[in-house]
């Protein structure tokens, strides 16, 4: 007889931003004169950069001629045009990384969850709560102990190390997914110097480093001295150039950095992890990774710089209408998402549900986050201005 995975029976029934788009979607077939102002799940709305479709274009052409056509990638780690890209950015970033440390893939989601493969069983994986559920899940497939590090407005909402606290995987997101908090390189430098003294393993999602605005804050793990012997960083054109339909992510794992056999040998992450995806990845599109080369391109740099302003002028409309309704809120200013306690006592899901009914606008309940979540509400930034706009207004009336 078949059986089943029973970490998989340890889960909620559905994934947060499925169970969202099921409410929504019974919401609409029991309401279809009432549309949606959608502020939920962290889905851009502005077109792929000029420069990322002209290349895509390109490359596609390429594909329908036999003289350029290409099969199989060679690793299925990225091409060198793209890397060298991604590495001249790391480098602007103050980090120094290689191309050999560079692997491309179809965006952070995967890899933030697939990474686990490669990490015993054995291991607790510390996850500040809340967190990007993905962490969670995975975490539990996987059949893994999860301590979770409370991030609260007691904390700025950013947990820090705790010395009497022994894991050997910790999920760290900055700027943070759903609060918007941001680490500053010293806090950083303390999660690092906490791994590298408990032999443990950062999987640090920066997913959102291109939100940040405020120059002294770090965009890469990998520029705080030490990172390189205790973390792996995950990235992603996601919202950065708007390839959430078209996916393009990449991972970064250091040389140095190793993990240990069961009878105490060191063994390197990279290699593992490159022969874990040789047997469970073919690697992305050219196309799609021609598109990704000409996001790093001068134009397309500027391009996606203007998509990443327009989004932040809609977080400063959101802030703005928190502020004028004295709700207290974090995030927003090197953060596309705006993270605010639902207002007189409600659950997150409360507010959902009254925002919901009553306004129409979608935003996502903090619970669906993890505990801390509780009673905290998180609004994405990703719509046009004329809906934020509108949403705020909306917001302003029913809470005033
Ligand atoms: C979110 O809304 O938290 C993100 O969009 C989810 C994702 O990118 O997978």
């Amino acid at each position: 007889m078949i059986k089943i995975n029973e970490n998989f029976l340890k889960l909620k029934q559905n994934y947060l931003f499925i169970e969202i788009a099921k409410r929504l979607k019974a919401f609409s077939a029991e309401n279809p004169d009432k549309p949606l102002i959608r502020m939920g799940i962290g889905d851009v709305t502005l077109p792929l950069p000029a420069a990322a479709v002209e290349a895509m274009k390109k490359a596609a052409d390429e594909m329908g001629v036999k003289e350029t056509f290409r099969g199989y990638e060679d690793t299925g780690r990225g091409y060198d045009f793209l890397k060298e890209k991604i590495k001249a950015y790391y480098n602007e970033n103050g980090a120094e990384i290689s191309l050999d440390e560079i692997l491309v893939n179809d965006g952070a989601k995967s890899d933030s969850g697939n990474i686990s493969d490669i990490f015993s069983e054995s291991n607790t994986v510390l996850i500040t709560d809340p967190a990007y559920p993905v962490y969670v899940d995975s975490t539990i497939m996987a059949g893994k102990q999860i301590i979770f590090a409370a991030a609260t407005s007691e904390n700025g909402f950013k947990a820090l190390p705790d010395y009497n606290i022994d894991c050997e995987m910790i999920y760290l997101c900055s700027p943070n997914n759903p609060t918007g908090s941001v680490y500053t390189a010293e806090e950083l430098k303390m999660w690092v110097d906490y791994a590298n003294e408990k032999h443990a393993i950062i999987i640090f999602d920066a997913a959102y480093e291109a939100f940040i605005r405020d120059k002294s804050l770090p965009r890469s793990i990998m520029a705080i001295p030490g990172a390189r012997t205790c973390a792996v960083e995950l990235c992603s054109l996601s919202k950065t150039a708007g390839f959430t339909g078209t996916r393009l992510g990449y991972t970064i794992i250091p040389n140095e950095l190793m993990a240990y056999s069961e009878n105490g040998e060191k063994v390197s992450v990279l290699k593992t992890w490159i022969r874990r995806q040789g047997s469970k990845f073919n690697g992305v599109s050219y196309p799609v990774q021609r598109a990704a080369e000409a996001v790093f391109s001068t134009d397309g740099r500027a391009q996606i710089q203007a998509n990443i302003d327009y989004y932040m002028k809609n977080a400063e409309i959101i802030s703005n209408t928190c502020e004028t309704l004295n709700i207290p809120y974090t995030g927003g200013k090197n953060s596309p998402y705006i993270w605010l306690k639902a207002p007189n006592g409600m659950s997150g899901w409360d507010f959902f549900d009254y925002l919901l009914n009553e306004i129409q606008v979608v935003g996502t309940p903090g619970e669906g986050f993890g505990e801390n979540g509780g009673g905290w509400f998180r609004l994405t930034s990703f719509n046009t201005h004329e809906n934020t706009a509108e949403a705020m207004k909306r917001v302003e009336k029913l809470l005033s």
